[in-house]
């Protein structure tokens, strides 16, 4: 399936979030060249898109899941799914979570998981990339535009710039505090896939709202604005602080925004 293209305030909204009900939008791209029927374990915080996905992919296809979950043990509606899609989770302090290529991590990795192979946190790696650079090809049909993404991690920005065609480019938009270690993540991903770095991207720090998951009433009345004028509920977390900048900046006479998420 191409996902379609519906314009919202003078921008090209490039659907993805409908490509899969349980695994959309970037998951679904990043997870593409990531399943292989072997078991897969990844890492992600307790209301992690990711862990939600791969769980759902899992359970789709046929395969064994594991989480290492960020934090105290808890449960919600993101956990609660994954252990009914099957997926084993274990919970890790702060402390060891950072360290993921510890010793310590390791070992609780072949314990916990043993024949898993390892996927990191936001599904970030060559593969990921790979699968978003099928986002450019089904734009080509525009001439040209700037296509803009949220970055958290920057594997869908690395893969979606990766893929544009030539005229195009792709700014993408940190929804994290401090998001300027992003640019050389998003170079380390590119380097990683193609063996190489391309220049037509950037990435837009002013626009975290107060960094991961934070918001304020100025990005809240947006959301509620864009919902009422569209009918899309847009994700606080993502979408919202991308539209929020897009609708800030005027990036052009076109301007697609890839919704990345469920809306
Ligand atoms: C809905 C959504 N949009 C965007 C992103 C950011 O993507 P990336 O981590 O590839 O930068 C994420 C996190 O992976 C996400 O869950």
């Amino acid at each position: 399936m191409v996902s379609p293209l519906t314009p919202a305030d003078g921008v090209l909204l490039k659907r993805d979030d409908l490509l899969h009900p349980d695994i959309p939008g970037n998951k679904w791209r990043k997870l593409k060249y990531n399943i292989t029927g072997e078991p897969l374990v990844t890492f992600g915080g307790a209301y992690s898109n990711h862990i939600r996905a791969v769980a759902a992919a899992g359970r789709a296809l046929g395969f064994a899941t594991g989480g290492v979950i960020r934090g105290e043990p808890v449960r919600n509606e993101v956990l609660d799914f994954a252990v009914a899609c099957g997926m084993r989770l274990v919970f890790v302090t702060r402390a060891l979570y950072r360290e993921k290529g510890s010793a310590e991590m390791l070992g609780l990795l072949d314990a916990e998981f043993p024949g898993h192979r390892v996927l990191p946190e936001g599904g970030s790696n060559a593969a990921a990339v790979r699968g978003c650079m099928e986002i450019g090809p089904e734009l080509a049909h525009l001439g040209e535009a700037v296509v803009c993404c949220p970055v958290g991690t920057g594997g869908t920005l690395a893969g979606l710039a990766a893929g544009l065609p030539p005229g195009f480019t792709a700014v993408g938009f940190s929804v994290l505090k401090g998001g300027g270690f992003l640019d050389d993540e998003v170079a380390r991903l590119q380097t990683e896939a193609l063996g190489h770095v391309t220049t037509n991207w950037r990435i837009e720090t002013g626009f975290h709202f107060g960094g991961y998951a934070r918001t304020t009433p100025e990005l809240s009345a947006f959301i509620r604005d864009f919902e009422a004028r569209h009918g899309l509920r847009l994700d606080p977390v993502y979408t919202a602080k991308m539209m929020y900048g897009i609708r800030s900046l005027g990036l052009g006479p076109t301007v697609v925004a890839l919704v990345t998420g469920k809306v």
